[in-house]
């Protein structure tokens, strides 16, 4: 778990902000191989979030638990950048910002536009059910990168 901690701060130091909306902060950069989270954690089991292909593969929607009644919008965040060489970039979202506690998460939904179909989403820390969470997206090979996206909670 520390090594997690680590981990994520690095990603924050290296990255710059994309946007910040309401409670997520959102942080976004390019990696190589060598910096790759999976290779530098090989036995850390990370929980995948679905995604669902729109568009020929270039729209990508990723989503994790349901909506149950009562709950509500809690964070958003957007943003969009493009480069003039295709990059592997990898987005962190973290919520609620503070790295305290917020609602209880009931279910994320992020709309990610890359221009390839190389894509993957996971949960680094907290979940459904718990008041924090930490995601990352991941998009290969893209010349550029926008998403929306959306946390609900009780
Ligand atoms: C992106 O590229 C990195 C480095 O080659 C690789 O480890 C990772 O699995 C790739 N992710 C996707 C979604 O293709
Ligand atoms: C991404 O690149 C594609 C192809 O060049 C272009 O059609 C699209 O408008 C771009 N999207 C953004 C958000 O820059
Ligand atoms: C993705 O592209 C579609 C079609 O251009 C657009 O309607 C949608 O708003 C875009 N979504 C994001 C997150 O940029």
């Amino acid at each position: 778990m520390n090594c997690l901690v680590f981990l994520l701060v690095v990603v924050c130091a290296a990255g710059f902000v994309l946007s910040d909306a309401e409670d997520v902060s959102a942080k976004i950069r390019i990696v190589d191989s060598i910096s790759d989270f999976k290779l530098a954690n090989p036995d850390v089991q990370l929980m995948k979030l679905d995604s669902q292909s729109v568009r020929a593969g270039k729209t990508i929607h990723y989503s994790l638990g349901g909506r149950v009644a009562g709950d509500r919008l809690v964070g958003t965040s957007r943003g969009s950048h493009s480069w003039a060489f295709p990059q592997n970039i990898q987005l962190s979202l973290n919520y609620p910002t503070n790295g305290g506690s917020g609602a209880v998460v009931t279910y994320v939904s992020i709309h990610v536009n890359q221009t390839s179909n190389q894509g993957r989403g996971y949960v680094l820390n907290g979940g459904i059910g718990q008041r924090f969470i930490s995601i990352i997206i991941e998009a290969n090979n893209t010349l550029n990168f926008s998403y929306n996206a959306e946390i609900y909670g009780v």
